[in-house]
This record gives C-alpha cells, sequence and structure tokens, in this order.
C-alpha cells in the first residue's frame, strides 16, 4: 500500500507545469480506435488511468508505442472481443471503449466500468443513446452487450448534460448513417478537445462546447492528431495550493478560460493573483472572505474542483457553504479535514458548511477517493506537523507526478511504499 507523507507548513515558490487533462486523454485514447488508419496523440499525461487504458488496447490488439507524451495507436487490425471485469473495472472511462467499439463494429461485450466511489453514477443516458441509434443493449451478469445491425442518426436529448453520455454519444454516432443532434449536451473543453480529434480524423461534428452538437455521419475515419489540452483540475489545484501557501508560486501551461470559475471565486475570497498569456502566479491569501459556492456543469464551478477548494475554505474568516449538485457522496473528504482541525458541519448529502478560520495540525488521513485525495494533499501542505495519506493509489490515478511537482516547488512530500 502506497502512502503520501507531508511536513507541512512550508512556502511554495517557483514554477508548475500542468500535464494533458485526465478527462479528456482517456476519452481520446478510445475514440482513437474509431480510426480505420494510425492516429497520434501528444501531451499524454503520466498517470496510471492511461496505463489501465493501455492495457485495454493492448488486450484488443491495438499497436501502441507509447514514449512519453506521445501515443501512437493503430488499430487497423483489432480484435473485437469482450472486454473482461478485471481491466473494464479499473476506471469508469472504460466505458468509452464500448461506444467506440460499437460505433466501428455495431457490436460491443464489456463488462462494468468502474471508478471513484462518490455517488450512483449510473450510465442510463448512455444506454438511450445507443438505444435511440437502433441498438439492442442486454445487460447480464454485471456484463453489456450491445449489438445492432445498423446506426442510424437521431436527435437525442440528454437528461442532464452528462459529460460522459455526451462523449459516448458522439463515439458511437460518428460513423452512424445520417445526422444526430445531441440536445441539453454537456459543454466541458474536454468534449471539444474530443470533437476536434475526430474531426481531425475525418468525421463531421460541429457545436461542441455548446448544448446541442450535430454529428453527420461519415463511412470511415482516417489518420488524426490531436494534443491533450491543459488539466483544468490538476491547475486548479495547484492555485489554491498557492493560495495556501505560496510565494509567487507559477502554475503554467493553462488555459485561463477554463478555470475561470474557480478564478472568479478566489476573487469574491480576496486572494490575489495575476494572469499572464498561459500561466497564473499566486501567493497566499490572508483574511479571506466566506463565500457560497454551489458545483454545475462547465463553465460553472466544477465537482471535481469542490473538494480541493474545501482545503482553503477553511482558512476563510466567517461562514462559507458548498452545495454539490452533481453528485450524492462527495463529501468524504469531510471527517479528515475536521480531524486536522477544521470545523465543518455536514447538512446533508449535498451540502455543507465550513466556519473558518481554523489552524490545521497534520493527522492520519486517507485519501478516499482521486479529489477528496487532493484535498488532503492541500490540507496537509498548509497544517502544521506531519500528515500520513493512505490509499493515495487514488491520487496517482489522476495527477501526474505529483510527488515531484510539489518537491520541485519546496515541497516536503515523500511517497512510501508499506
Ligand atoms: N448521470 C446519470 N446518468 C447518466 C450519466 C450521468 O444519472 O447516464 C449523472 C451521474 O450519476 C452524475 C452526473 O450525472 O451524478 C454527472 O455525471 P457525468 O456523466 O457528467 O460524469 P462522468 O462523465 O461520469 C466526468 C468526469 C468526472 C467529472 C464529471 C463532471 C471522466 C472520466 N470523469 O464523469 O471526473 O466529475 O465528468 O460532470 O471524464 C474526476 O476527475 O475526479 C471525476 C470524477
Amino acid at each position: 500500500m502506497k502512502q503520501i507523507i507531508i511536513d507541512g507548513n512550508h512556502m511554495l515558490t517557483g514554477r508548475i507545469e500542468i500535464g494533458g487533462a485526465k478527462n479528456s486523454a482517456v476519452a481520446l485514447i478510445p475514440a482513437a480506435l474509431l480510426s480505420d488508419d494510425v492516429v497520434t496523440i501528444d501531451n499524454i499525461p503520466n498517470i496510471s488511468d492511461i496505463d489501465a487504458l493501455n492495457e485495454i488496447l493492448e488486450y484488443l490488439g491495438a499497436k501502441v508505442v507509447h514514449n512519453d507524451k506521445v501515443m501512437v495507436i493503430d488499430s487497423q487490425n483489432i480484435n473485437n472481443r469482450e472486454i473482461p471485469e478485471n481491466i473494464s473495472s479499473k476506471l469508469r472511462a472504460s466505458y468509452y471503449f464500448m461506444s467506440a467499439l460499437l460505433g466501428k463494429y455495431r457490436h460491443v461485450e464489456m463488462y462494468f466500468p468502474g471508478g471513484c466511489s462518490i455517488g450512483a453514477r449510473p450510465i442510463d443516458q448512455t444506454l438511450k443513446a445507443f438505444e435511440q441509434l437502433g441498438a439492442k443493449v442486454i445487460e447480464e451478469d454485471k456484463k453489456y452487450i450491445i449489438d445492432a445491425e445498423e446506426l442510424r442518426g437521431c436527435t437525442i436529448y440528454l437528461d442532464m448534460p452528462s459529460v460522459g453520455a455526451t462523449i459516448n454519444t458522439m463515439l458511437a454516432s460518428v460513423r452512424a448513417i445520417g445526422e444526430t443532434t445531441i440536445r441539453n449536451a454537456a459543454k466541458e473543453p474536454e468534449i471539444v478537445n474530443v470533437a476536434t480529434f475526430l474531426n481531425n480524423m475525418g468525421a463531421k461534428i460541429s457545436g461542441a462546447g455548446t448544448s446541442e452538437i450535430r454529428i453527420i455521419g461519415v463511412e470511415k475515419l482516417g489518420k488524426g492528431f490531436t494534443e491533450v489540452i491543459p488539466d483544468r483540475i490538476e491547475a486548479g489545484t495547484y492555485i489554491i495550493a498557492g493560495a495556501l501557501v505560496g510565494n509567487n508560486l507559477e502554475i503554467a501551461n493553462i488555459i485561463p478560460e477554463h478555470i475561470e470559475a474557480l478564478l472568479l471565486k478566489l476573487q469574491e475570497m480576496d486572494v490575489n493573483y495575476k494572469i499572464t498569456d498561459n500561466s497564473i502566479i499566486i501567493s497566499k491569501g490572508e483574511n479571506l472572505k466566506p463565500i457560497r459556492l454551489k458545483t454545475l456543469g462547465y463553465p460553472g464551478f466544477p465537482t471535481d474542483l469542490q473538494q480541493p477548494l474545501t482545503a482553503l475554505l477553511v482558512k476563510c474568516h466567517g461562514t462559507s457553504t458548498l452545495e454539490e449538485t452533481i453528485y450524492e457522496n462527495r463529501f468524504k473528504n469531510v471527517d479528515y479535514l475536521n480531524e486536522m482541525g477544521a470545523s465543518i458541519d455536514v447538512i446533508n448529502n449535498q451540502k455543507i458548511k465550513i466556519n473558518g478560520p481554523s489552524e490545521l495540525t497534520g493527522a492520519e488521513v486517507v485519501a478516499t477517493d482521486l479529489r477528496a485525495g487532493a484535498c488532503m494533499v492541500l490540507a496537509a501542505l498548509a497544517a502544521t506537523g506531519k500528515t500520513i495519506i493512505r490509499d493515495v493509489n487514488h491520487i496517482l490515478r489522476g495527477y501526474e507526478n505529483i510527488i515531484e511537482k510539489l518537491t520541485g516547488v519546496g515541497a516536503k512530500i515523500y511517497l512510501e511504499d508499506k
């Protein structure tokens, strides 16, 4: 079992380079299978979720050359066989293989996907879209068997703007007959990244990044190239670190527009920062004001930054309220923050009140999921004394070289294999 040990309360200064977005890369890699040629993806992050996707690619017989940040995928001769539970369950994004294989071969068999335990996370909208496109979905013994004589474009209304359902519908319909419209589509930048990649391979997708996406089916997809966009959640996490313990900490290689909701909230709190073209310089905030915050789909405040930001809300002078509207169970970080000295009341499963300011002291805590883990790292960086974070595999799934990046700016952080 790996654990992270942090000796807190050291100021961070210097520069952190942000890597490629996890939630883009995990969709771009399965999307590559839709091509009948060779595709190249640059700026792949160094995280364990990518290793899990590589395992699926290799299991299916794709030829993969992965050198540092560049991945070249040749899926001309893949074997569309059942994806077993031991690999499908390693991550949520394995279900993008389901839609890519369905889109290409009209048939797929795959066991249920995995992912962080932060709520029910049904995939009914994805399955509804497959059925509306003409597929028959059979669910048996934790496995989906999905089959279509043909996939035919149609208008699909998503009951909620789900990132996964939007991407899955694009992947399944890009080679369908005729035109598909996704209404109430999610607008996250990762969706635009996937659509741009597919278009580069020859797809005809317009409207990605708005709530209505139009896909004109094409027969084949060919060679393609894309670059993974910078990870806005990784960027946001280190920006929050800067607001907690930064001394002119520079977070580089970001797209400021993608993190505007966070930046505006920091402004409300009176945190000072300076934005240049593609980086931000931030220092520890003093006398921070409390805020009200509600998570929403993009361009609203991202649920994935809600737990990391809680570590900073602990430092505000007064009571902040935080409402989580996307997931039912994303406050597992709260008990551990309270053990470290915070004063947070859980009002219900989706609402907390943070009474600040509190001094944090090192403790033994657990990374119950990826972003709860990020919150623990941030709290530990700001705490007096030593914090031990257990179950850190969750963190390593989504934050590339986190130990090296934080050590590089002066943090006392170590990874231990116990
Ligand atoms: N939902 C349904 N039915 C569906 C799809 C979604 O009810 O068919 C509900 C979910 O249960 C959830 C909400 O809608 O309550 C949002 O789900 P969404 O489909 O948008 O999420 P996702 O695609 O499963 C991606 C990211 C998440 C991120 C959300 C933000 C990936 C692999 N995951 O998840 O990232 O929180 O979008 O909406 O892209 C993370 O990085 O820590 C993470 C959890």
